[in-house]
């Protein structure tokens, strides 16, 4: 495998061979010098063209405790607002000599063509409404962490919720979820759904307390405003009341549930701020554990294969 556009990419046996990976990586990032000469010498670069604030961070620092040199395009200080087609943007930034690409862009496919232009290994770090896969990965390895298993997955009950519709991490969790044999159900109201969910591994809800007790993971999804171009809902408020994560409804869940959001949060929107700090919430470790997942996933990509060796050996 030279990329990663989607979790397809994987297959079961690919995101189980990456989550243990990240067994070693976390045990790395847990060292007073977290760092690794897995990746001296490779560069790899963060070229995000829509705000980002833990993907970016998550990925340079992964980057860095590899050892890779790191190099960072910033669409607002950059030659795009001259003008430039993404097209010379990547080509651009790949002459100058690099192992990887980290892609960000609004538009769904953007990863798949900046592949077919460049010779770099190509990370998808999310395009449009389509695909995050790494956040899917990180989840999986969280929740995985967290029952303390190494399978947990066959017949865990996920409950997506939210707005689905605008997300491209439900489709990548989705998938990811469902390759290793849990059980997905979809929970929005209709008009926060696909178009069409044919072929979707999934079973749908639009009645959140009625899943509520037969869940072993909730995974709340921002409402994505800024993706929105007309009134999917009455109001915010209104949304937060048939399903946002109360207080109400956290105490409702089996005790062994689990809390999730990929972050950014709206707190008291589709999480209420002191569910996201209850003991059952995950939210803090996605953030924590994202660093060693994407350092599994940059070592899959660009380590050589006598480095496994020096994998856990000290920079
Ligand atoms: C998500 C994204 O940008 O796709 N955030 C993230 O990467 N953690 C989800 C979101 O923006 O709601």
């Amino acid at each position: 495998m030279t990329s990663l556009l989607a979790v397809e990419d994987l297959g079961a046996t690919g995101i189980r061979e990456v989550l243990r990976l990240a067994d070693s990586f976390v045990e790395v990032s847990e060292r007073a010098i977290p760092r690794v000469p897995a990746l001296r010498g490779r560069t790899v670069a963060t070229v995000f063209f829509e705000d980002s604030t833990r993907t970016r961070l998550s990925f340079e620092t992964a980057a860095k405790r590899l050892s890779a040199d790191t190099m960072t395009f910033s669409v607002s200080t950059s030659s795009v607002n001259k003008g430039e087609s993404l097209r010379d943007t990547v080509e651009t930034v790949a002459a100058m000599g690099i192992d990887a690409m980290i892609v960000r862009h609004r538009s769904a496919g953007v990863p798949w063509q900046v592949s077919r232009w460049i010779d770099a290994s190509i990370i998808n770090a999310g395009d449009g409404w389509h695909e995050h896969p790494t956040q899917a990965l990180l989840d999986c390895y969280t929740v995985r962490q967290a029952l303390g298993r190494d399978d947990p997955f066959p017949g865990l009950r996920v409950a997506i919720v939210g707005d689905i519709k605008h997300s491209r991490v439900a489709r990548s969790n989705v998938a990811a979820f469902s390759a290793l044999g849990a059980r997905v159900t979809l929970v929005a109201p209709p008009t926060l759904m696909p178009p069409s969910l044919e072929g979707w591994p999934v079973e749908v809800s639009h009645d959140l307390d009625a899943v509520l007790a037969d869940t072993d993971v909730v995974y709340l999804l921002r409402i994505q405003a800024e993706r929105m171009n007309e009134a999917l809902f009455p109001s915010l408020r209104e949304y937060s009341a048939r399903y946002g994560m109360t207080r109400e409804r956290a105490g409702r869940l089996c005790s062994s549930a689990l809390i999730m959001h990929p972050g950014p949060m709206n707190r008291g929107v589709e999480i209420a701020a002191e569910v996201s700090s209850l003991p059952n919430s995950l939210i803090t470790r996605q953030v924590t554990n994202g660093v060693a997942v994407r350092m599994a996933v940059l070592f899959r990509l660009l380590g050589a294969p006598e480095a496994s060796e020096a994998l856990v050996a000290h920079a």
